[in-house]
C-alpha cells in the first residue's frame, strides 16, 4: 500500500462526497455563465496596463541575484546582476498575445478533459488528488489559494488607486489617509490609516458570493458585457488612426522581443482555470465547463490580439511606457470623453475578475475541507442560499485587509508561479489518468495526447523559469508553510489518515445539513 503521501483519492469517491448533504452547492450555470465567467476573470487590469510595458519594453536595474529571473541566474550566475533590461516586443505584441494564448489553449485543453472526468468544485486541487496523491493535492490547493488571494490583493490595490483618479475626473478628491495603502513596498508607513476603497470592494464582493451563485453570475454577465463594450469602444475609436508605418518594422528587437513582451502579458490570461472551480455548480458540468474554458479563451484571444493591433497602429510603439498605455492613447488622440467610457469598463474589469477569482477561492477552500484536509466549517454551506458561506467570508477577510494594509503589486509575480504551477500539474495529471483509467467516460477529450500535454508542461516551465528568483523564494516559503499545516492537521484528519474525518459524519455534524433542501 503507497504511503499515505502518495494515496490517491478515487474519482467515484471524489463524486460520491460532492453528493453529500449539507455539502452540495445549487446547480444553476449554463455553458454561456461560464463562458461570461471566464471572461469576467480573464480581462481584468492586465489588457489595460502591461499591454504598454510589453510593448515599449523595460529598462530593469537588477541590483541582486535574487532580481534576475531564474533561467539568467542558471545560465550566467553573478553576470546576470545588471543585465535585465527587457526588450520591447513594438507591434509584435499581438503576435505575443497570439502565443501565450496558444500556450494558454494547450493548458486549457488538459484542464477541460480533467473536469470532464471530475466535475467538482476544487478544480486542479482535487485533479491532482485523483492523479497524484494527497501530498501533491494538497500543495497544489495550497497553491490555488495563492494564485487567487494575491491576484486579487494586487487588483483591490489598483482598483484603489484608479477608483480614486477617476474621482478626482469629476472633481472629487478622497483623502489620502483613507485610500491608500498603510505600508508601501519596503513596509515603511506611508501616512495612511487604511486604503478604505481596496478593503471595500472585496468585502462587498464577498457579500454578492454569499448570497448566490446565480446572483454572482448575473453580476458578472452585467460586467462582462460592461467591459467587452469598452473594449469595442477604443478599438473602433482608436482604428480609425491606424498608421501602416507604425507597424514598421513589426518586430523591432526581433523574437526575444516577442518573447519577453508574452512572460509579461501571461499575466492577462489567467483566469480561465476559474471556470472549472465553478464545474459543481454547472448544468451539465461535463459538456459546459470544457465549452466555457475553451471559448472564453477564443474570445479574450481575439479582443486582445486587436486591441495590440489597434494601439501600436495608432501609437508609435516607443511612446507606450507607461502605466495607462490604453487611457493614455486616447488622451493623446484627443477623445478624453471615450477615455473615460474606457476608464470605467477598466473598473468594472477589475471588479469582474476580483469576483471571480475570490469565487474559485472559496471553491477551493471548500474542496479543501470536504476532503478533510482543512476543517470541517469551511465546507459548510448556506441553508437558503446554497453557497459556501463561511469560506467565502474567511477569503473575503484574508484578501480585504492585506488589500487596506499593503500595496501588493509587487507581489503579483507570485500569482504568475501559482498559475503556471497548477497548468504543470494538470497537464501531468492527463497524461496519468489516460493510462491508469483508459476506460473512464471523457465527455471532453484532450486532441494529440501525449503531444499537447507535454507541450503544455515545457511552455510553463519556460514561462516559470522567467520569473526572477525572489518569486521562486516567496513561492517556495508559501509551499513550505503549506506543508507545515499539512503535517500539523491535514494529515490526520483526510480520510488516509489516523483520525479521518468522513463526509457522513461530517455531513452529520453540519448545524445546517437538516435545513438544506
Ligand atoms: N487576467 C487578469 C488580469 O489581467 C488577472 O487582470
Amino acid at each position: 500500500m503507497p504511503s499515505q503521501l502518495l494515496q490517491r483519492k478515487s474519482i467515484d469517491k471524489l463524486i460520491a462526497d460532492a453528493a453529500t448533504p449539507g455539502h452540495q452547492l445549487r446547480k444553476s450555470l449554463g455553458p454561456w455563465s461560464l463562458t461570461a465567467l471566464g471572461i469576467g476573470a480573464i480581462i481584468g487590469t492586465g489588457i489595460f496596463v502591461l499591454t504598454g510595458t510589453a510593448a515599449a519594453g523595460e529598462v530593469l536595474e537588477v541590483h541582486s541575484l535574487l532580481k534576475a529571473p531564474l533561467l539568467e541566474v542558471v545560465l550566467h550566475g553573478a553576470k546576470a546582476i545588471g543585465t535585465a533590461g527587457r526588450p520591447g516586443a513594438g507591434p509584435g505584441i499581438a503576435l505575443s498575445f497570439l502565443l501565450v494564448a496558444i500556450a494558454c489553449a494547450l493548458a486549457g485543453l488538459c484542464y477541460a478533459e480533467l473536469a470532464s472526468m471530475i466535475p467538482i468544485a476544487g478544480s486542479a486541487y482535487t485533479y491532482s488528488y485523483a492523479t497524484l496523491g494527497e501530498i501533491i493535492a494538497w500543495i497544489i490547493g495550497w497553491d490555488l489559494i495563492l494564485e487567487y488571494a494575491v491576484s486579487n490583493m494586487a487588483v483591490a490595490v489598483g482598483f484603489s488607486a484608479y477608483i480614486n483618479s477617476l474621482l478626482e475626473g469629476f472633481g472629487l478628491h478622497l483623502p489620502a489617509s483613507i485610500s491608500q495603502p498603510v505600508f508601501n513596498d519596503s513596509l515603511e508607513r506611508t501616512g495612511s490609516y487604511f486604503n478604505v476603497p481596496g478593503f471595500l470592494i472585496v468585502m462587498i464582493l464577498t457579500v454578492i458570493l454569499v448570497i448566490g451563485i446565480r446572483e454572482s453570475a448575473g453580476a458578472n454577465n452585467l460586467m462582462v458585457g460592461v467591459k467587452i463594450t469598452a473594449i469595442l469602444i477604443f478599438i473602433v475609436a482608436a482604428s480609425r488612426f491606424i498608421h501602416v508605418s507604425n507597424w514598421k518594422p513589426f518586430m523591432p528587437n526581433g523574437w526575444q522581443g516577442v518573447l519577453t513582451g508574452g512572460a509579461i502579458v501571461f499575466f492577462t490570461y489567467i483566469g480561465f482555470d476559474s471556470v472549472s472551480t465553478a464545474a459543481e455548480e454547472c448544468k451539465n458540468p461535463q459538456k459546459d465547463v470544457p465549452f466555457g474554458i475553451i471559448a472564453s479563451l477564443i474570445i479574450c484571444a481575439t479582443l486582445y490580439i486587436t486591441v495590440a493591433l489597434v494601439l501600436t497602429g495608432a501609437q508609435h510603439w516607443q511612446t507606450l511606457r507607461n502605466a495607462a498605455p490604453v487611457a493614455n492613447a486616447l488622451m493623446a488622440l484627443g477623445m478624453p470623453n471615450v477615455m473615460k467610457w474606457v476608464t470605467i469598463g477598466a473598473l468594472t474589469g477589475m471588479i469582474s475578475s476580483m469576483l471571480v477569482f475570490q469565487l474559485g477561492q472559496a471553491r477551493v477552500w471548500f474542496a479543501m475541507s470536504r476532503d478533510g484536509l482543512l476543517p470541517e466549517v469551511f465546507s459548510r454551506v448556506h441553508a437558503r442560499f446554497l453557497t459556501p458561506h463561511i469560506s467565502t467570508w474567511v477569503a473575503g477577510f484574508a484578501v480585504a485587509i492585506p488589500a487596506g494594509l499593503f500595496d501588493i503589486g509587487t507581489l503579483a509575480d507570485l500569482s504568475n508561479i501559482g498559475t503556471l504551477f497548477a497548468f504543470v500539474l494538470v497537464s501531468l495529471g492527463v497524461l496519468i489518468l489516460r493510462r491508469t483509467e483508459p476506460q473512464r467516460r471523457r465527455s471532453f477529450r484532450t486532441p494529440w495526447v501525449p503531444a499537447v500535454p507535454i507541450l503544455s508542461i515545457v511552455a510553463c516551465i519556460i514561462l516559470m523559469a522567467s520569473l526572477p528568483l525572489e518569486t521562486w523564494g516567496r513561492f517556495i516559503v508559501w509551499l513550505i508553510i503549506g506543508l507545515c499545516i499539512y503535517a500539523a492537521y491535514s494529515r490526520k484528519h483526510s480520510e488516509f489518515g489516523s483520525s479521518p474525518r468522513t463526509m457522513t459524519d461530517a455531513g452529520a455534524l453540519s448545524q445546517n445539513a437538516h435545513m438544506v433542501r
